[in-house]
């Protein structure tokens, strides 16, 4: 149950994408499982509530992890010399098989729950695979871990290798909907998010289903988008009558428009493509460390923050290699480097103030009110410990946070809340 207390320590959190707050020694309150405000001088009305003293150490909001691939991160550091679509016939697609096997999955999510707890994330957005009792394994494991997270069962009826396929647009529709019916009412921090893998692993018929059941169950919806140019050929050709890859999604009335969805990658988008993902309020998940490690390319975050589209940082593990959103902070900080210097001189890179809005707050805003300290946010956030990170002299705060971003990795983290529950 989320209590009322008091966390003092360096309290750091985005605004905006342009603003972080840093306030040294100050109190951050939870009231309900929700920020009740950061406070120099703490007020009467909460000096009774309990207080944990974090000293020196740092408190930011939980990060967000708009997305990833449970069943990948048995395979994450391997084939990173291959492109996406031969990456996914090679690695991906032989490893995601084995999820058949529900003693594998309990062995293999076991691992993949455990590491993303004692992660900085708390809230995630990932891909299972399309076998629903695998899928309600990964569910149970990740409602145990704390983490408030959004699971789907992926569907793919073609262009699939035999030992990874659905035999019909019907039959996934129906596991699709016995999954849905059999974790109904089951959790209190794991949600259902329908999970079509990408265009050309689904038919139309199987994506009118999808919508059938989307409306039906109002469920939100997440996939991949204009990662790779092969793959947007490929959608092309199979497609014909789509007017570019996301208008694709959007016949099937399966991009955004008042239902909240996330496109991952979305690295090589026409022009169209972004009006409409802004027009309709598609989420952005940019996941620069797969878009380096499979070739993809750099996916034009500055565009997209000037256009107003609402756009988070994912891992993609295992097309990115961990689980660390600091990570992808920095990843992304760096290929926007890259972009403006070979791409076009007209965008200017991140910074890091923009990298940590879009790890909490940007992302957050996928769940509701996440991702920040401000008042009626729910209050996810961790600990960071930078003690053993050595410096010859104090810093101030927003150097800490920076050094952090780029050198620290999980045994950094000294405790994490999810919604004002201690997961740690
Ligand atoms: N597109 C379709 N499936 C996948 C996947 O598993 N990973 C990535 N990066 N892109 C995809
Ligand atoms: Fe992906």
């Amino acid at each position: 149950m989320a209590e009322n207390f008091v966390l003092k320590g360096n309290i750091c959190y985005s605004q905006d994408a342009q603003t972080l707050v840093t306030v040294e020694q100050g109190y951050l309150v939870c009231l309900d499982g929700r920020s009740a405000g950061v406070y120099r001088e703490l007020p009467q009305e909460y000096a009774s509530f309990p207080l944990t003293d974090y000293g020196d150490r740092m408190i930011v909001p939980g990060l967000v992890d708009l997305h990833l691939h449970a069943p990948q991160y048995s395979f994450r550091g391997l084939g990173m010399d291959l492109e996406l679509l031969e990456w996914l016939n090679t690695r991906t697609f032989p490893e995601e098989a084995k999820y058949r096997d529900t003693e594998y999955a309990k062995k293999a999510y076991s691992i993949f729950a455990d590491n993303m707890k004692r992660s900085a994330t708390t809230r995630a957005c990932i891909f299972a695979t399309l076998h629903r009792e695998a899928t309600e394994v990964l569910m149970d494991l990740m409602e145990e871990s704390g983490l408030k997270t959004m699971i789907g069962k992926v569907n793919m009826d073609r262009n699939s290798p035999d030992f990874l396929i659905e035999d019909s647009a019907e039959a996934s529709a129906e596991e699709t909907v016995r999954w849905l019916e059999e974790i109904s009412g089951r959790y209190r921090n794991t949600e259902p998010i329908l999970t079509p893998r990408f265009i050309p692993t689904c038919s139309d018929e199987l994506m009118e289903r999808l919508k059938e059941i989307q409306t039906r169950y109002g469920l939100a919806m997440q996939s991949h988008l204009s990662e790779n140019q092969g793959e947007i050929a490929w959608v092309k050709e199979l497609c014909p009558w789509s007017g570019f890859y996301g208008d694709a999604y959007d016949h099937f009335g399966l991009f955004g428009n008042g239902v909240r969805t996330i496109m991952a990658h979305c690295v090589w988008p026409p022009e169209e493509e972004v009006a409409r993902m802004r027009d309709n309020g598609v989420f952005v998940a940019h996941c620069p460390q797969s878009n380096t490690n499979l070739s993809s390319g750099i996916a034009p975050v500055r565009t997209y923050l000037d256009e107003g589209i609402q756009v988070g940082l994912g891992t993609d593990v295992a097309g990115g290699v961990g689980e660390s959103i600091f990570r992808a902070m920095a990843d992304a900080i760096q290929v926007s480097k890259l972009r403006w210097r070979l791409v076009d001189e007209s965008l200017k890179p991140l910074t890091v103030e923009e990298a940590f809005y879009l790890g909490t707050k940007g992302g957050g805003a996928f769940f509701g009110k996440t991702g920040s300290f401000e008042q009626g946010y729910e209050l996810d956030a961790v600990v960071l410990n930078d003690e053993s990170l050595r410096h010859p002299q104090p810093l101030d705060l927003k150097d800490r946070l920076e050094r952090f971003i780029y050198i620290s990795d999980e045994r950094h983290i000294d405790a994490k809340y999810v919604a004002g529950c201690q997961v740690f």
